[in-house]
């Protein structure tokens, strides 16, 4: 053993002092290069290095869930802005090209129209037995608008109360159950696109002119709201989904058509920000999803998209042709879906502001 010199001292609390500050230097860097890579253009590259666990229970209004083990803590978060902070439907620029009105002759034409066509109405039914009767109420009616061939399809599983007995009493409705599906298909978002295909079967096969997809536990739509979607010509449109004017909240399955609005899954973003970059979680949650979540008034023009649902939409069954639902991987099962209807039938998906699901229960 020698004593340390004087000098020898030096130089290591020279070589330390170094050594601390290119970390803090490469730490505070590490942080200003996520920044960068979040708050310019490609949000996109931060998803695709992201892997998040299921993002929700429900179609209808997903929880964000973020994974907890396979992520460190952050000691420190950056808040998360935005320069614009309208919702997307103010965001879009204004779109030419919209579904022409139908003149006020035309529109006395509709009901009987309607009556010659075919109406597939499905719907997914889990733990809804609180609602059966509202949606059978909304249901009903649009169905006798249609040609008696028309159906109501609906698919039960996993529920846990007595959704399954109060289905069976709809005599108007074909109710199916497909018991526990939770063992077979463990994924929440792949069994929702399952019992979606299904019902997809079913209705193809009574070749009906339009499908109307609703979601069991919300379905509110009466009668003038539903037709306010056949005011416009129909061949100039393909999909019509639906508003709740009192938040517009399916943000999980929107796609705008503006590239840079909302174009991505908006949990898998958030979660990739908080996880990957480091943002705050409420900064996150208010500037990713929060500031989309807005009144669309109903005064306002159809809005195009690549993809939206709104628990409720009515599709031209053509416009669907060769195309499914997905679950994977975690997204909503409507956006793959939708975007097959753009791909392969150059269908025309709107958000009609008119078509208002938010009826009082
Ligand atoms: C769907 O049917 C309409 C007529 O009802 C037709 O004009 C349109 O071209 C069809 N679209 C597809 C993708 O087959
Ligand atoms: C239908 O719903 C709309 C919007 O929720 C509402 O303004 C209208 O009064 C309702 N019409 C009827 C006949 O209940």
């Amino acid at each position: 053993m020698r004593m340390c010199s004087r000098t020898t001292i030096y130089r290591i609390v020279f070589i330390a002092l170094v050594i601390f500050i290119s970390i803090v230097i490469g730490f505070q860097y590490g942080i200003y290069l996520s920044v960068r890579t979040t708050t310019n253009k490609s949000l996109l590259s931060v998803l695709l290095q992201s892997q998040p666990k299921s993002p929700g229970k429900s179609s209808v209004l997903p929880q964000p869930q973020m994974p907890k083990n396979n992520a460190k803590p952050r000691k420190i978060c950056e808040k998360y802005e935005v320069s614009d902070t309208r919702p997307f439907f103010d965001q879009e620029p204004p779109q030419t090209n919209l579904p022409r009105r139908m003149s006020a002759i035309e529109r006395t034409l509709i009901l009987p129209q309607l009556r010659l066509l075919r109406l597939a109405i499905v719907a997914c039914a889990y733990n809804v037995e609180q609602y059966v009767d509202n949606l059978r109420k909304h249901i009903e009616p649009i169905l006798d608008l249609f040609h008696s061939s028309s159906r109501i399809f609906i698919l039960e599983s996993d529920s846990t109360d007595n959704t399954w007995e109060k289905l069976r009493q709809w005599s108007r409705a074909h109710v199916e159950t497909y018991g526990i599906l939770a063992n077979t298909v463990p994924k929440r978002t792949e069994r929702i696109a399952y019992c979606r295909n299904k019902l997809l079967d079913k209705a193809r096969d009574i070749h009906p002119d339009y499908m109307l997809v609703v979601d069991a536990d919300i379905f509110s739509v009466n009668i003038s709201s539903f037709l306010t979607n056949f005011q416009y010509e129909t061949q100039d449109w393909s999909v019509m989904t639906a508003n709740l004017i009192e938040k517009y909240y399916d943000i999980w399955a929107l796609r705008t058509l503006s590239e840079t609005i909302v174009n991505y899954d908006v949990w898998h973003l958030s979660w990739a920000m908080q996880q990957i970059s480091g943002y705050c979680a409420n900064s996150v949650s208010r500037n990713v999803i929060d500031i989309h979540k807005q009144p669309l008034r109903a005064n306002r023009n159809l809005l195009e998209v690549r993809s939206a649902f709104g628990g409720a939409a009515i599709y031209k069954m053509n416009a669907t042709k060769d195309c499914f639902y997905s679950g994977k991987p975690y997204t909503c099962e409507h956006v793959l879906f939708h975007l097959c209807m753009r791909d392969k039938n150059q269908a025309r998906i709107f958000i009609n502001p008119q078509f208002r699901n938010d009826n009082l229960r």
